[in-house]
């Protein structure tokens, strides 16, 4: 701190009002720049005490109301006879001392407005920023910007981890802000990192790969403008510059999601030609869900026979050869198992046996039931076939954004790709094998997915799993909700970083906010878009910043330039699937072969297998799995959609 140390007020100590060691008061000339969330610090011989201003008031000398009235003869606008002097007196909450030892009431002093190096002190971001600095907004004061950094450490662990958000829907920035600080992370961390988003909400995360703002020569520009899309303004593009952050959109960004009823389409909203290249399907198997039986089955379903049956068929059926009677059986679908369990129902009904293998007659038929509909009850997600899609398991990227879209899914499907994805993503980090050191994973409306009332759930669960251990293996979660109050204790809790932004006074009222001042909260109420109040253990006060909005797309304006198209008919979505196999391939010949088969499952069917086999003529694959289907009675290896194989027994006591 050198000569232009601004000194805008004294400390006052009376007995009313005594210094203490955590808070002391000073008054301020009325027209210095302090306000609520002012830094400011106090310097004598000895000490330093750098404090956040929480609270203010402003009177005069006047004894009684009265007394104003009676010198104003009652009228209001009459000038007064004297004029009072009026003082501003605030309250500072004290953030940090030097030396720290020991530890006094604030002494009577001069107090200064903080510079930047007074922001970097106060804050205790000497010790972190050149190491695990994340720049995360600017603390204004005046027309001074300084830079606010986060500890690494303690966002992306080891020491402490996780960030949560609060605030109103639209004003909050809350998503914005998360877009934001995963900029500034993938600027400034120095390990491998990747972050995971579920998309809950339409369009919101779908078009991080394109920028709020376009050079006027690009060849989006006109469309751009023609629809309206705000641009960003100089005051974003100084904060950009000051955080030494990049005013860019991401580069690497993988899109995920399920097929629609149908198969083909994709249950998104990303779906203009331009932008389906790097959309993938998420579409699991028998061998990717049937881990998640704990998941996907009743609760009350899986008790401990339903568990062993479930656990035999995981070990001695999948992907092995058995015998049932006299015939083997390859299971590796969930078509191959309705066709395993049909096979072994008919033996034990046959013989007369009540078990098979140690397994009850009645577990069996259930679990079959129970397994045998998930195929339809999570249409589009859980495939009959070896179709497969999912996440690059195994080869996570950089600084890559995979965006997992589950906003059209209902809630079990998307408990069911929540629970897969982030036990997935433990399980590899535990090993090292994910690709990347760190990931991050996004979940908004975090109060729907972990309300603090409500029945426990499988994803509340995975939730609070990541929250408690996630930080030692790099599991970080940055979640967002409007109302902090409603979100499960443990997983706000165990949140070292939480962000505000404007906030609704109901939600202000509830007793998790008791520790802020009036004033605190009056400025949280109020706070205008791009401005958050910050909490990390670094800081021993929340303290207001600012920050850009982010060089993204929103949702709806990406929907507005990219419509989603229309779905596509069968033929035409197979002729497109398959071209990516063979360029040379004509919609023609597709169609030809389509009008060819018996129906639209036995297409997608064989669409499914020629991607997974990849042969080297495909589109004389695709044309033989169908024929061959069409015109004899040899079953495939995936015959068409299981739910047809077994015809529901009306007395089964257990069928749904
Ligand atoms: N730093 C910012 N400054 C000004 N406006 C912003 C900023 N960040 C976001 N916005 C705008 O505020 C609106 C709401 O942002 P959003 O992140 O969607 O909020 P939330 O997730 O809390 O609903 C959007 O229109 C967005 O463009
Ligand atoms: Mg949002």
């Amino acid at each position: 701190m050198n000569g232009d140390m601004m000194q805008v007020g004294r400390v006052i100590a009376t007995e009313n009002r005594p210094s203490t060691a955590y808070s002391f008061y000073f008054w301020a000339a009325a027209d210095a720049k302090v306000g609520i969330g002012t830094l400011v610090y106090v310097k004598t011989e000895e000490r330093e005490i750098y404090g956040v201003v929480v609270e203010g008031e402003g009177y005069t000398d006047l004894a009684s109301a009265l007394h104003d009235y009676i010198a104003a003869e009652g009228d209001p606008v009459s000038e007064p006879a004297t004029i009072r002097p009026e003082i501003r007196c605030y309250q500072a909450a004290v953030l940090r001392v030097e030396p720290e030892e020991p530890l006094q009431p604030v002494p009577v002093g001069p107090v200064y407005l903080a510079d930047d190096a007074a922001v970097s002190r106060a804050l205790r971001m000497d010790v972190f920023q050149q190491t695990s600095g994340i720049p995360v907004g600017l603390y204004q004061n005046g027309d001074l910007l300084s830079p606010v950094y986060l500890d690494a450490d303690f966002v992306l662990g080891t020491e402490a981890a996780h960030l949560n958000l609060t605030g109103i829907s639209g004003l909050a920035t809350k998503t914005s802000a998360i877009e934001f600080i995963i900029s500034s992370i993938f600027a400034h961390y120095d390990k491998s990192v990747a972050v995971v988003c579920f998309n809950v909400k339409g369009s919101d995360l779908l078009f991080l790969d394109f920028p709020a703002e376009v050079p006027d020569d690009h060849s989006l520009a006109e469309a751009y403008r023609a629809k309206g899309i705000p641009k960003l303004t100089d005051r974003d593009r100084e904060m950009y510059m000051r955080l030494g952050v990049p005013m860019e959109p991401f580069s690497n960004v993988k899109y995920y999601a399920p097929f629609k009823r149908d198969h083909v389409n994709l249950n998104t909203l990303r779906t203009h030609p331009d932008l389906v290249h790097n959309v993938h399907p998420l579409a699991w198997g028998l061998k990717d869900v049937i881990k998640y039986a704990q998941v996907v089955l009743n609760r009350d379903d899986v008790d401990a026979k339903a568990d062993a049956l479930i656990e035999y068929i995981n070990q001695r059926v999948l992907d092995k050869t058995t015998d049932v009677g006299d015939e083997k059986f390859t299971v590796r679908n969930f078509a191959d198992l309705a066709r395993w369990f049909d096979a072994v129902l008919k033996v034990m009904e046959r013989d007369n046996r009540s078990e098979w293998q140690t397994h009850h007659y009645a577990t069996i038929r259930k679990i079959y039931n129970r397994l045998n509909n998930l195929v339809s009850r999570y249409e589009g997600l859980i495939s009959p076939d070896e179709t497969n899609g999912d996440l690059p398991w195994g080869a996570f990227e950089d600084r890559a954004v995979y965006v997992v879209d589950v906003a059209n899914l209902d809630q079990q499907a998307q408990d069911l790709v929540f629970a897969r994805v982030v036990t997935e993503l433990r399980e590899q980090l535990e090993r090292r094998e994910l690709g990347v050191d760190h990931v991050i994973v996004v979940v908004d409306e975090l109060n729907k997915y972990a309300p603090s009332d409500g029945s426990e759930t499988y994803l509340k669960q995975t939730l609070l799993d990541i929250s408690e251990r996630g930080r030692y293996l790099g599991l970080v979660l940055f979640s967002a909700q409007q109302f902090r109050s409603q979100v499960h204790k443990r997983i706000v809790g165990n949140s070292a970083t939480c962000i505000y932004g404007r906030m609704d006074m109901d939600e202000l009222a509830t007793p998790g906010y008791q520790v802020l001042t009036a004033a605190t909260k009056e400025k949280l109420a109020t706070l205008s878009k791009g401005q958050l109040m910050l909490r990390h253990p670094h800081f021993s006060h929340p303290i207001f910043v600012k920050f850009p909005r982010p060089n993204v797309l929103r949702g709806p304006d990406g929907v507005n330039l990219f419509p989603p198209s229309q779905d596509l008919p069968l033929d035409e979505a197979v002729f497109h699937r398959l071209s990516d196999l063979d360029r040379g391939i004509t919609r023609e010949q597709i169609r030809a072969v389509v009008a060819d088969a018996s129906d639209n499952e036995e297409v997608v069917r064989a669409m499914n297998l020629t991607l997974q086999k990849r042969p080297d003529d495909p589109l004389d694959y695709f044309r033989r799995a169908i024929r061959k289907k069409a015109h004899t009675d040899v079953v495939q290896p995936s015959a068409q959609s299981i739910v047809n194989v077994h015809t529901p027994d009306p007395d089964d006591p257990f069928a749904d």
